[in-house]
């Protein structure tokens, strides 16, 4: 945590009165991304990723992850950035369904093949946005 935080990387929380509520990271000018040659992604400034959302078990369901993805949203914009993007498995619902209350809408659709050691990624752009960027930056330097 103190590495990315001296990266200049955020860790943005909601205080949920009794606890923590909400919390992800905010990353800027590099994402990382598993898949991608040397795990991490560079960003253009205008571009944020915010990842490893989690909302407590026990708020789950009352709209706070979309809440704070657009609190989040409008502090940045102020700040020049143009788009927010994260990751999302196919099978997380829940994460979708939260996704799409704040208008964050699918760019890309990466696929990771590993067998034996080595790994095969694939990264479509789903037209508009940020999809033909990420997916550039994904395959960067890979073979494919
Ligand atoms: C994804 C996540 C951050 C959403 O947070 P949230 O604050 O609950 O968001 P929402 O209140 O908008 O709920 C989103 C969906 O969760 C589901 N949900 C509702 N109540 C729930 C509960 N008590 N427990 C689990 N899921 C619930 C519903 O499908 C809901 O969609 P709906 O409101 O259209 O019915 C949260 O489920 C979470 O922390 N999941 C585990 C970590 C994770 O998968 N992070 C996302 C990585 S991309």
């Amino acid at each position: 945590m103190r590495r990315l935080r001296s990266e200049g990387h955020q860790l943005w929380i909601v205080d949920g009165r009794s606890g923590v509520g909400f919390v992800c990271w905010v990353f800027r000018t590099r994402a990382p991304v598993a898949a991608a040659k040397g795990r991490w992604i560079d960003l253009p400034d205008s571009v944020v990723c915010v990842e490893d959302s989690l909302t407590a078990p026990a708020m789950r369901g009352r709209g706070i992850a979309p809440g704070a993805w657009c609190a989040l949203a409008d502090r940045l914009e102020a700040d020049g950035v143009q788009a927010l993007v994260t990751k999302v498995e196919h099978w997380n619902r829940p994460s979708h369904r939260a996704l799409a209350k704040t208008g964050f809408r699918p760019t890309a659709e990466m696929k990771l093949d590993r067998a034996w050691g080595r790994s095969r990624v694939a990264a479509t752009p789903l037209g508009g946005g940020t999809g033909a960027l990420l997916a550039g930056l994904i395959l960067g330097g890979r073979e494919g």
